[in-house]
């Protein structure tokens, strides 16, 4: 790309999905560049996946810095854009793109880094490395967990998910600290866990609810949700009853969008109240 082909205008930013009405990014983004006063946009960007490679090439002639990526493009980007970070590639899908000045498309995954950042803001006290982390699921969000549960230094990483195939490909990829479990069994590895997380969308309104039992569930372990809608799941609600410590899962939309507002609009945002506030 020449330098004519960038439009000199206020940067651009945006989510791609398909459909993309329901993405709370463009709130999120939009109060950051307000609060900074940083004159640019952040946009819906609702793409089918025939189209996504078309767009994606198209965005950066358009003054666009850069997208966010959601469902149904999370892995497919991963073959349209030309330098894939190790952690976008070992999870196997990415959610925040940047379009270099030379015209390559730079793909990457904050979800992990989001997750591992709420929990360590939300709960100072949480050493991942003071026991073993139970992840229920093993869909794309699960995958990011785990690989940000084991750069943080968990010693051990249960997982149990209904569809068990997909928690034994985590454990050929990311290795020996994974421990399998049975879905019938997914209550028993939540004995003695130090740090839990429900990676299913189970719990989520309209959606069934989580059936795992926590009577193993210990009173020193933090408990944590990917679903924000509730706010506080049923799940997240037990786990308090049994006096554990709870965060639940907004902080970790708030914090994956942290690096790519930084990369585009060139100022670290910082999450706080405020914008929770005007995430919900
Ligand atoms: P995401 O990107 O949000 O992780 P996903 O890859 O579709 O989405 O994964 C959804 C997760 O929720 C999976 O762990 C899925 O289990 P399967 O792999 O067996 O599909 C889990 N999930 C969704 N609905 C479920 C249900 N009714 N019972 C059990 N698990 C469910």
């Amino acid at each position: 790309m020449t330098d004519h082909d960038r439009i000199p205008h206020a940067p651009l930013a945006g989510v791609l999905g398909w459909p993309v009405a329901h993405s709370r990014s463009p709130r999120l983004h939009r109060h950051w560049l307000h609060r900074y006063q940083i004159d640019g946009d952040y946009v819906p960007l609702p793409v089918a996946p025939e189209n996504l490679e078309q767009v994606l090439r198209a965005l950066p002639r358009m003054g666009f810095a850069g997208a966010n990526v959601t469902i149904p493009h999370k892995e497919a980007v991963l073959k349209i854009a030309d330098i894939v970070t190790d952690r976008a590639s070992l999870i196997g899908a990415a959610n925040t793109l940047i379009f270099r000045d030379d015209g390559k498309i730079h793909a990457d995954n904050t979800d992990g880094y989001g997750f591992v950042t709420n929990l360590t803001q939300s709960a100072p006290h949480w050493h991942p490395e003071s026991g073993a982390a139970a992840v229920i699921g093993a869909g794309g969000a699960a995958r990011a967990v785990v690989a940000s549960l084991l750069e943080a230094g968990v010693p051990e990483l249960r997982i149990s998910n209904r569809t068990k195939l997909r928690a034994e490909q985590i454990k050929a990829e990311f290795g020996a600290k994974i421990v399998v479990y049975d879905w019938a069994q997914a209550g028993n590895m939540l004995e003695g866990a130090t740090t839990v997380v429900n990676a299913t969308s189970m719990g989520m309104t309209g959606k069934p609810p989580l059936r795992v039992p926590l009577d193993a569930l210990n009173r020193d372990a933090l408990v944590t949700d990917l679903v924000y809608t509730p706010l506080i799941t049923d799940f997240l609600k037990e786990a308090e009853q049994r006096g554990c410590e709870i965060v639940d899962g907004l902080g970790m939309l708030l914090h994956q969008a942290a690096p790519g507002f930084e990369r585009w609009f060139g100022q670290r945002p910082e999450v706080d109240d405020a914008l929770r506030d005007a995430v919900l």
